[in-house]
């Protein structure tokens, strides 16, 4: 099944049902190339990452190469290039955080959702663990952001009952 998108900048005027969301976007955005940012910042919340035929999508329909958007969304650390899990948990370690212990916070977290060595996101794609520099927030610190939402003052115990909360929250759906 395809899908007609609105703009005449379209490529073939229509798009496979895949792509039905991103069209939207695009449309919303006026299929204008300056603001890539944004759309790929939309894209991504609707995949969770950007997959590569989805930035070719893009490209073709704002005009842009692919490997313009593909250094665009590579550049940016917001943007995921593979698959997150359903929950994103970043641990600050910047300074103000590191000092203050952050490290044993990561190790909590890490352990208690299952990770091995190097692995960043969980086998069953539910959690994503990863570290980011200063959020902002040092006055808060240790910090972890879970899902967007931030969480001052953790510790270890903390950070594994940010998980286990999570767990139980998605075993009540
Ligand atoms: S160093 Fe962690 S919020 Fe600034």
């Amino acid at each position: 099944m395809t899908a007609t998108c609105t703009s005449p900048a379209a490529p073939a005027a229509t798009a496979p049902e895949r792509f039905v969301r991103v069209c939207a976007i695009l449309d919303k955005h006026g299929r204008d190339p300056a603001r890539l940012i944004p759309i790929l910042q939309e894209v991504q919340e609707e995949y969770r990452f950007l997959p590569r035929e989805v930035m070719a999508y893009v490209a073709t329909s704002l005009g842009l190469s692919p490997a313009k958007v593909y250094g665009v969304a590579s550049f940016y650390a917001h943007f995921a290039l593979v698959p997150k899990g359903r929950h994103v948990i970043r641990l600050c370690d910047g300074t103000a955080c590191h000092v203050k212990d952050s490290i044993p916070i990561l190790d909590a977290i890490r352990k208690r959702v299952g990770l091995k060595d190097g692995q960043v996101t969980s086998d069953d794609m539910q959690f994503t663990v990863e570290t980011v520099s200063c959020l902002g927030a040092c006055g808060l610190a240790p910090v972890v952001v879970c899902d967007e939402e931030v969480h001052g003052g953790m510790t270890p115990e903390k950070g594994a009952a940010l998980v286990d909360a999570i767990r139980s929250k998605e075993a009540a759906k």
